[in-house]
């Protein structure tokens, strides 16, 4: 039997195998844990069931000398260091697939939300401004015929181009491989900007304010992967200076923002709290894939979905 630590209360009977095979303790508190809760928390564990807020860096994985496992609770591991983990012969999980359609969908959500000024609509409603319909108010972009830029053309970024197609939209996307248009290209001609890829180094930043200048003017920028993609400074002052029409955002960085961060207070803006894979299908299956990642790794198995750097 192991010690398995539970950063984050999970939905309601997510880890009953877990407990069946291994003590688990499940961190109590609505938030996560801070760095040295984490640290307590991690130091005699054999498992880890981690969720992206919780930075597992080589200082962390040092002061766990059991540690066999970790199964974070996310398709993306960009809050793991994997090659301390590798170093280690910690075996570290994420959870792909199963939130493919919930992430694409919300993607759809905001692409339409920000597309028709769903926003704007719903405070006027909210504070009594709806007086009379107007003709030309709250004009916002026909998707028929209109181009959407997929920077990433991975599981995610398919599942949300294949929507485009009931949509009439034309679609173009980054990529190794031939079809793939330069991101200079894609940013220049897309009318819509949904970005797909993983947080990495050579990511971070990816739309900086360079590309965000390259943008149409008229364009509208949506991240449901990761915050630190986007320079998010950059990204407040186009909003201001209308150098593109608009953002949706399910992901900032940091997250959450802290209340003075210029982000909360940026024009045309649709921010969501990372809620991309929350519907309970996807939910209930992460948790699956993040149990039989932990109860493989510690049976000695190689764990079902490792995470790849
Ligand atoms: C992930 O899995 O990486 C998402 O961002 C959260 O579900």
């Amino acid at each position: 039997m192991g010690r398995i630590f539970v950063t984050r209360r999970l939905p309601e009977g997510a880890l009953a195998r877990l407990g069946v095979a291994h003590e688990v303790e499940v961190w109590p508190e609505a938030e996560s844990p801070a760095r040295d809760e984490l640290a307590a928390g991690a130091q005699s564990a054999h498992g880890l069931l981690t969720t992206l807020s919780d930075t597992v860096d080589a200082a962390l994985l040092e002061g766990c000398p059991e540690l066999r496992a970790v199964a974070n609770y996310a398709v993306g591991s960009d809050n793991i260091d994997l090659e301390a983990a590798a170093a280690r012969g910690i075996q570290v999980g994420v959870t792909p697939d199963v939130l493919t359609d919930a992430t694409a969908d919300l993607t759809w959500a905001l692409l339409l939300g920000a597309a028709r000024r769903l926003p704007d609509g719903v405070e006027a409603v909210r504070r009594g401004a709806w007086r009379t319909w107007e003709p030309a108010g709250y004009l916002g972009l026909e998707l028929r015929g209109a181009t959407l830029g997929v920077v990433g053309l991975g599981r995610i970024g398919r599942a949300v181009a294949d929507r485009a197609r009931g949509f009439g939209m034309t679609v173009l996307h980054t990529s190794r491989s031939e079809e793939g248009v330069p991101l200079e290209e894609l940013l220049e001609r897309s009318d819509v900007i949904s970005l797909h890829c993983p947080l990495t180094p050579q990511t971070r930043h990816l739309i900086d304010g360079g590309a965000l200048t390259r943008m149409k003017r008229s364009a509208i920028l949506v991240n449901t992967a990761r915050g630190a993609i986007v320079d998010q400074a950059a990204l407040v002052d186009a909003l201001h200076d209308g150098q593109i029409a608009a953002a949706a955002l399910d992901v900032t960085d940091p997250e959450p923002p802290p209340p003075d961060d210029p982000i909360l207070r940026a024009p045309n803006l649709l921010l969501l709290p990372h809620i991309g894979s929350a519907t309970h299908t996807a939910r209930a299956r992460m948790a699956h894939i993040a149990e039989g990642n932990l109860l493989a790794a510690l049976d000695g198995l190689p764990m079902p979905f490792p995470a790849r750097a």
